[in-house]
């Protein structure tokens, strides 16, 4: 990896691990690319406006810096991608594909991610094995799962270096998820912090996997730089770091938030989605193929969140 291009630069990953890259590979070796821009981030290093659906314009951005590794965020999360499945498809499989043509045609190395969206109802909910049963019922769920599947085959079918991890909900004070299942891991610290209160739109005792982003920034990049020889899975490694319902929140806030109160006022749609994914996954493979472990647990992470948004 000596020259990056990211999409979806100015999401909720994107931001934060482009800001790790241009640290660790140069600022101007990073180029940050979102359907969107702001003066703010052109100043920061190279920045081009791309609609990831626009496959000459991907092409020649690539071509343009000369880059040598591709970062495909740019994608719908699966609250947004249900109310919208037909664009859901369009941009998260239409973005995909492109990325990794532009990829096979410039013999990048590839990373993007899938999810633990890419489980469904009849995968087993606990410890889940790195491979076992995934019959989504989400789009973005069969986004993911045809994802995981298609970067597999560009790496049997013409040898392209694709890389991928199955990212447990995301927890961040940088930048906001959007239209995530999980992301009521992360108001539930913004709301601790402004009101001492939340009510979360996802039932008492639902579990599922969670990670503090700088754990995912780390895992991205340690991935891709792993000796290649040693991977027995390439793409869509499961990791996690935690498995919590939002009690599990509610009792790591009140040991710096004594007051905190949680409440409940179920949201059916996102209630369906979280319930047909698992409690827990199993990392096992990335530990052994890889050697990435996870840094923060719930509370480690829980003192940094607040401590950093209570600054903000
Ligand atoms: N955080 C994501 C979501 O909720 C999971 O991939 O959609």
């Amino acid at each position: 990896m000596k020259k990056i291009l990211v999409t979806g630069a100015l999401g909720q990953i994107g931001s934060e691990l482009v800001t790790a890259l241009r640290e660790t590979y140069g600022t101007d070796n990073v180029i940050a690319t979102d359907i969107r821009s702001t003066e703010a981030e052109k100043e920061k290093g190279p920045f081009e406006v791309l609609d990831v659906t626009d496959a000459d314009a991907m092409f020649a951005i690539a071509k343009k810096y000369n880059v040598d590794t591709m970062m495909h965020l740019a994608a719908l999360l699966s609250a947004t991608a249900e109310k919208a499945p037909k664009k859901a498809w369009d941009l998260n499989m239409g973005g995909l594909v492109n990325a990794l043509e532009v990829s096979r045609e410039l013999n990048l190395q590839f990373f993007t991610p899938s999810s633990i969206g890419a489980f469904g109802p009849d995968t087993p909910k606990d410890n889940t094995p790195q491979d076992t049963i995934q019959r989504p019922t989400t789009m973005y769920g069969v986004n993911k799962v045809a994802g995981e599947l298609l970067c597999d085959y560009y790496f049997h079918r013409f040898g392209l270096d694709t890389r991928g991890v199955r990212f447990p909900g995301l927890i961040s004070y940088v930048t906001p998820p959007g239209g995530g299942t999980t992301d009521y891991a992360v108001e539930i610290y913004y709301e601790a912090v402004k009101s001492k209160a939340y009510t979360s739109y996802i039932g008492k005792g639902t579990y599922m996997d969670m990670m503090y982003m700088p754990d995912a920034i780390r895992a991205i990049i340690t991935l891709m730089e792993a000796d290649g020889s040693k991977l027995k899975h390439h793409n869509a490694f499961n990791i996690s770091a935690i498995s919590a319902a939002p009690e599990d929140f509610e009792k790591a806030i009140q040991k710096h938030i004594p007051e905190f109160k949680l409440s409940y006022d179920v949201d059916p749609a996102r209630q369906k989605i979280a319930d047909s994914w698992p409690n827990g996954i199993d990392s096992t493979c990335a530990a052994e193929e890889w050697g990435f472990k996870a840094e923060y647990d719930i509370d480690k992470m829980t003192k940094d969140m607040l401590e950093k948004i209570a600054a903000k």
